[in-house]
């Protein structure tokens, strides 16, 4: 893998071309990951080489994530970029499993609140990078972004992003905010990005840093047919991992490992070199719920695609077909 650094946009960050999310660490995606873990796996990043730390306010429902990086980069906060997201919380939700349901408020004072508050459990006084999380739709994107532009201003964050957005939330939010990154979901799978988002982020000169490579896990290969997702897992809820397209993404996976093999990888490692060499992307985000996970995939910045493993790969996703859709986050 090219492990150039790479800057965000205009801006002065500067990140490797893998970076760790860190929204499992907090017992999103599944419960049962202890903070001791959460500690571990980010020092087992800083420790590789993998020192972009992708966070948000919502990560855990009190901020689980943020203060595992506090506890992980005590005493070398200057050697890390910290990316932290606003403009969405839980709210209590009674009906629901676990009983907490997402709100996106973009409004500038709770963008106000949530950049004070993520701070202080970061216990930092700046962010490399801080995000809009999604768009909120019922106010214009131009008051979230006109928020961020004075946080900005007041070099509280060194760069702003924006994420989950479509083209034209993109292209206003650029317009009343110096824009340096753009965060989306992309994978050998889903590649949605590639119509429209990524070329205009290529165009404009807005780094693109790329979510679920591993496809929430199924791309790490270590899923197998038949298995039942809990629900404290939130992958239930995902078509992927569901009835015949599980099957489907399944074969997907054992079509693509004999490459690894071949490469004398891992397959997370095959998987994510591959995404971080496809044009136009500029960090690739895994997510670990444990050091060891955070290792191997690590691995993958030494991991070198040929073009035979190239060509295979394209012909598998094109064997694969058209995946059934993310749900709504
Ligand atoms: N902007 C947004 O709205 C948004 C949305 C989603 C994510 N993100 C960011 O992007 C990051 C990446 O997304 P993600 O974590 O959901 O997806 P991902 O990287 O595709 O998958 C991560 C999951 O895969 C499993 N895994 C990872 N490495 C593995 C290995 N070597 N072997 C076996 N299993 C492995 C782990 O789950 P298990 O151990 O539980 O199987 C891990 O939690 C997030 O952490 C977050 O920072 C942003």
């Amino acid at each position: 893998m090219d492990t150039a650094p790479r800057r965000l946009g205009s801006s002065p960050v500067v990140v490797g071309p893998l970076g760790l999310g860190c929204w499992p660490l907090a017992g999103m995606t599944r419960a049962g990951v202890t903070r001791e873990a959460a500690v571990a796996s980010v020092r087992a990043a800083i420790d590789s080489g993998i020192t972009h730390l992708d966070t948000a306010y919502c990560y855990g429902e009190h901020g689980e994530s943020e203060r595992a990086i506090r506890e992980a980069v005590a005493g070398r906060r200057d050697a890390v970029v910290i990316a932290g997201k606003c403009g969405i919380h839980w709210e209590p939700d009674a009906a629901a499993s676990p009983p907490r349901r997402q709100v996106v408020d973009g409004r500038p004072a709770r963008i106000r609140a949530e950049v004070e508050e993520s701070l202080a459990r970061l216990g930092t006084d700046h962010f490399d990078l801080l995000y809009l999380h999604a768009p909120d739709p019922t106010i214009p994107i131009e008051e979230s972004a006109g928020e961020l532009k004075r946080v900005f201003d007041s070099g509280i964050a060194h760069a702003i992003g924006l994420s989950n957005a479509t083209l034209d939330q993109l292209s206003r939010f650029a317009a009343a905010c110096p824009l340096a990154a753009c965060q989306m979901h992309f994978n050998m799978l889903q590649r949605e990005i590639e119509r429209e988002i990524l070329p205009w982020c290529v165009a404009h000169g807005v780094a693109m840093v790329v979510y679920w490579p591993l496809m929430k896990g199924l791309l790490a290969g270590r899923m197998h047919r038949g298995q039942v997702f809990p629900t404290t897992d939130s992958r239930h809820k995902y078509p992927m991992f569901a009835g015949e397209e599980f099957a489907k993404n399944l074969a997907f996976v054992e079509a693509i490992r004999p490459e690894a093999s071949r490469l004398g990888c891992d397959l997370a490692d095959l998987v994510l070199a591959w995404t971080a060499e496809q044009p136009g992307i500029t960090s690739v985000l895994f997510g670990a719920t444990s050091p060891e996970q955070v290792r191997e995939n690590a691995r993958a910045l030494q991991c070198d695609l040929d073009d035979t493993a190239r060509a295979a790969i394209r012909v598998a996703i094109q064997a694969r077909g058209p995946v059934a859709n993310r749900r709504a986050v």
